[in-house]
């Protein structure tokens, strides 16, 4: 602590930190401000947004999963080799000779999935708290596309071990896109660079995994934060559209002056908040915020270090598991394509993102946005909780009562072994 005293009155300490450890009112705005990690956020925020049951925290652990994935991510990639005689050889030593190598791995394999499974937690507490609905529906549209980023991120990244699991599950991934209508086989082609999973499709996938599709997410995602902010902070239940619709420049108050940027729609939404439902962002929100960050660490090491991801053997052309699995968030797509490979594989998927996308244009009522499950959203919540249940059902099946040929197993029944197909 002295010694952070010392270097905070440095020459050296006030050119980084020009407010240092905030001490006055003055300074805790003054951190906020001139921050630029923490500028993203308001000086001041409502009193709703540090209490745990308005957002679950979920934007901020994907988030924060991100932020693992890309660390471990890098370091992955001074090992890693994208050619299909050397990446396995290449999990192998990260398992067994490089050092913190296996738990650097089982890191990046567990934050991946759990990714996957806040991102989906994440859309559901914004559809059912209705903070999709106007001014946010733009950040919805970011949001599905961030979702979409996520899979396309955890799908390419599952064929770099190059082991059984990674051949099989995206030689499957990868015949369900060939159901598309009209340019279906040229889709597949386009994703493998071949017919079949090579050479030439480890390295599109590398090259998307590490490149394309983290540089689309860091955009994505900084337009996403950027809107939160810009959309008047999170949705609260007393800033109803109708409500904004009748704000009046005519009658803000004037004794204050107003720039431009203030009397834009977006900004109109901090004219309704009441200063004393505001608290400083500093340290409330951000001690909090570092409090979850550390929270989701702990549990994404303990998981690393008691859990081993998956390594089979080496992949193997010629010798398909039976059944061969898509990765778990697809299981519930290829458990329909099990009943019809174009009604499951392409309508179903293709109909969802559109009533996704649609969403908020659709749903203009602007009671009920800001608060769980709001008694006058009944007809919505009641329609997404039966999809909901719907894909959850669909997933377990494809998960756990499926074996060879995809017939019907019951788990309890027999070992879960997967047998080698002929
Ligand atoms: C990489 C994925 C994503 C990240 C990192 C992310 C991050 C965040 C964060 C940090 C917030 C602030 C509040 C909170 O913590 O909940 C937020 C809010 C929001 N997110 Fe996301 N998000 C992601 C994906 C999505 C998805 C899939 C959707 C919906 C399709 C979505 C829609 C929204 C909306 C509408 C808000 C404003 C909510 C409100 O005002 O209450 N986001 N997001």
């Amino acid at each position: 602590m002295k010694a952070w005293k010392w270097f905070e009155g440095s020459r050296v300490g006030r050119s980084v930190f020009r407010v240092g450890i905030p001490r006055s009112n003055l300074e805790r705005a003054q951190a906020m401000v001139s921050s630029f990690l923490l500028h993203v956020q308001p000086a001041k925020v409502n009193r709703r947004t540090l209490r745990p049951a308005t957002t679950l925290g979920l934007g901020l652990i994907s988030l924060y999963l991100l932020g693992i994935l890309t660390v471990t991510g890098i370091l992955l990639m001074f090992y890693y080799v994208p050619a299909t005689d050397r990446a396995y050889d290449a999990m192998k030593d990260l398992q067994y000779v490089v050092s913190a190598g296996l738990v650097i791995r089982n890191m990046h394999r567990w934050a991946a999935h759990l990714m996957v499974l806040f991102v989906m937690l994440h859309l559901c507490r914004v559809f059912y708290t209705g903070a999709y609905k106007r001014p946010r529906e733009f950040n919805w549209l970011v949001g599905i596309a961030l979702f979409l980023l996520t899979l396309g991120l955890s799908f390419t990244g599952y064929l770099l071990p190059w082991d059984q699991l990674a051949f099989w599950a995206i030689t499957v991934g990868a015949n369900i896109a060939a159901y598309a209508p009209v340019v279906g086989p040229e889709l597949k082609f386009l994703i493998l660079g071949g017919n079949s999973v090579g050479q030439e499709a480890l390295i599109r996938f590398y090259t998307l995994h590490v490149i394309v599709l983290p540089a689309l997410m860091a955009f994505m995602v900084s337009v996403h934060l950027w809107r939160v902010r810009k959309d008047g902070g999170l949705a609260r239940p007393e800033e109803g559209a109708d409500r904004l619709e009748r704000i009046d420049v005519e009658h803000l108050p004037t004794n204050k002056s107003y720039g431009l940027m203030e009397l834009t729609r977006s900004t109109s939404l901090q004219v309704g908040k009441n200063p004393e439902d505001e608290v400083f962002s500093w340290p409330h929100l951000v001690f909090r915020e570092m409090l979850l960050l550390l929270a989701v660490i702990a549990v994404v090491l303990f998981l690393a270090v008691f859990w081993n991801a998956p390594l089979e053997e080496v992949a193997n052309a010629i010798h398909p598991p039976n059944p061969a699995k898509a990765p778990w968030y697809f299981l519930g797509l290829q458990e329909l394509v099990s009943y019809s490979a174009f009604w499951g594989g392409v309508v179903a998927p293709a109909v969802l993102v559109t009533a996704l996308v649609m969403l908020p244009y659709l749903d203009r009522q602007a009671v009920g946005a800001g608060r769980w499950f709001a008694r006058e959203r009944r007809l919505a919540n009641t329609v997404f909780t039966i999809f909901l249940i719907i894909a959850v059902v669909l997933t377990v099946i494809g998960s756990v009562f499926r074996g060879p040929n995809w017939g019907w197993v019951k788990p309890w029944a027999q070992p879960p072994a997967v047998t080698e197909g002929h």
